[in-house]
């Protein structure tokens, strides 16, 4: 492969950085914006706030996966098709973050720690061949999908305005994964997403709590 050209490092980098920071970009509306805003008591806020921040963490690891990805493959038909999705995961990102705002909760301090390992998933598979790489995003988005399903059922019945994001999120996550298929993605073997579902549940509970 073609070694990634200094713009395009600096591009990631900053958006790296972003990310971590918390500065997040979007020009795509807030689902929650259209929705009225719910009375939670203290119990639910904290419940939904729990679970905002696995998915915050989720969509901070869709970042890395994508930087990872954008820097180790030097496919443009494969980079451009996947832009769409990078950009639909940062509007997910920037509301995760504002949701967790008007919960009054923070994001995980384990958010450094699985964007590393995720980088380092899109990197590696990036390096080995582009479709291992949308197999990579594919899988993943699989595991997404699971968690988006469980977490608008545990969500606290009257917090509309979490829901409507997550339903958004989980629209478009189908998508991201179908694409992934259609540009030559190859579907894991079984063994292989048992072992990602383990590392999920990993990120789904330590960051539920910190
Ligand atoms: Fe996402
Ligand atoms: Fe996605």
């Amino acid at each position: 492969m073609n070694p990634p050209s200094i713009d395009s490092v600096i591009g990631h980098f900053d958006a790296a950085l972003r990310t971590l920071a918390g500065i997040t970009r979007t020009d795509r509306p807030n689902p929650a914006e259209s929705i009225e805003p719910c009375d939670l008591t203290d119990s639910e806020k904290k419940q939904a706030g729990r679970l905002m921040r696995v998915n915050h963490c989720g969509e901070v690891c869709a970042q890395a996966l994508y930087i990872g990805q954008g820097l180790a493959s030097d496919n443009e038909a494969v980079k451009e098709a996947m832009k769409q999705a990078a950009q639909e995961e940062s509007d997910h990102l920037a509301w995760c973050e504002d949701r967790l705002e008007e919960l009054d909760t923070h994001t995980s301090y384990l958010n450094p720690l699985f964007f590393a390992l995720s980088f380092a998933g899109g990197a590696v598979t990036g390096l080995i061949s582009d479709r291992v790489n949308l197999g990579l995003v594919a899988a993943t988005e699989e595991q997404v999908i699971k968690h988006l399903d469980s977490h608008i059922d545990r969500l606290p019945e009257s917090d509309d305005q979490s829901r409507a994001i997550l339903e958004q999120m989980r629209v478009d996550e189908v998508k991201h994964r179908t694409t992934a298929l259609d540009e030559g993605g190859v579907e894991f073997p079984e063994p292989v997403k048992k072992m990602m579902t383990l590392v999920s549940k990993t990120m789904t509970r330590s960051t539920y709590w910190v």
